[in-house]
């Protein structure tokens, strides 16, 4: 089988740092781009920490990285350096090598000329059927790319998004999922666009846990670039996820995300018409599915496949297997 051909639109963001090594570290996976979106930090640091990655893991060959949205579509941008760490990548300027000098350079790698939303609708356009994007930040990028090419947007074979509390509690507020929540108004093109989405929300990212005791073991075993990176940008969320739920276990949301396109039998989904809440107060960037227990003749018909299951320990097993891989 060849390879499934991805673009990854992302805000790293230290989850987003793990999905695109797990994405580069995967034989079923052609990484065509990389497209980076405001979120998690500003789309500058974003921009800037997708480069860092791809100079760490040297793909070859190296796919494009576009630029795209600074913000969301009509709201001001809030980002989450609290939780990420100022640089998006848990401060990784307090590691240096042993001469003294930054473990982690400044990338130098270029910019593709194209936004992200131009980049994206041109190589689904140009291969239609054959792009899946997974989109692991706020869905500004997609929603332009589909305002300002819905034609081109049309071929493309699947979209994967991270993102959306079903059942589950949200994460940003009480209700709500952070990359939904940043844009509900994306969101909400997005899933009224009526192309193929699968959602990924935290009902299934919050069951894969990735524990400190499993990264040490794996850097003691396999003392390579990668995995010293791993230990590094996780270190101090660690920290930060003790604090906050009690718990040092980091959910790997955006790394299933790829997971689910690696090796779809990981999940179960079941389709399901799901609305954003748009509107000011609590329940702002909420996804409501339609969940009740009538016939589908009395319910819209379903606009998205949505993960409701996942075999956590198959996917943990795959995550640490792949960051292995990769080389020194
Ligand atoms: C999502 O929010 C971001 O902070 C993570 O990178 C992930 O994409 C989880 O809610
Ligand atoms: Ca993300």
């Amino acid at each position: 089988m060849p390879p499934t051909r991805v673009i990854i639109d992302t805000d790293p963001g230290i989850d987003d740092a793990l999905a695109l090594i797990l994405a580069f570290a995967s034989p079923e996976l052609s990484v065509e781009a990389i497209t980076t979106v405001a979120g998690n930090v500003t789309v500058a640091q974003a921009t800037r920490n997708a480069c860092l990655l791809l100079e760490l893991v040297d793909p070859r060959p190296r796919p494009p990285i576009a630029s795209g949205a600074t913000r969301p579509m009509t709201r001001p941008l809030r980002t989450a350096e609290s939780y990420h760490g100022g640089d998006g990548l848990g401060e990784l300027s307090r590691f240096r090598t042993e001469g003294g000098e930054p473990r982690y350079p400044e990338p130098q790698q270029r910019l593709a000329v194209q936004s992200a939303p131009a980049l994206m609708a041109e190589l689904i356009s140009a291969a239609p059927g054959e792009i899946v994007l997974i989109c692991i930040g706020p869905l500004t990028n997609l929603a332009m790319a589909i305002q300002a090419a819905p034609t081109e947007m049309a071929k493309v074979k699947g979209i994967v998004v991270m993102g959306g509390a079903i059942q589950a509690p949200g994460n940003i507020t009480p209700g709500a999922e952070f990359n939904l929540y940043t844009d509900p108004e994306a969101a909400k093109l997005v899933f009224t666009s009526g192309l193929p989405i699968t959602l990924v929300p935290l009902d299934v990212t919050q069951r894969v846990l990735l524990r400190a005791e499993l990264i040490e073991a794996i850097v003691q075993h396999i003392g390579s670039c990668t995995t010293q990176f791993v230990r590094d940008t996780t270190e101090r969320l660690f920290g930060v996820e003790q604090a906050r739920a009690g718990c040092a276990a980091i959910p790997l949301h955006d790394p299933l995300a790829v997971g689910v396109v690696i090796d779809p039998s990981l999940v179960t989904r079941r389709p399901f018409y799901v609305e954003m809440e748009t509107g000011e107060g609590p329940a702002q960037g909420m996804t409501i599915a339609d969940r009740r227990q009538i016939k589908d003749e009395w319910k819209q018909p379903p606009n998205l496949q949505v993960c409701t299951e996942v075999d956590a320990g198959r996917f943990i097993a795959l995550f640490l297997e792949r960051i292995c891989r990769l080389p020194a």
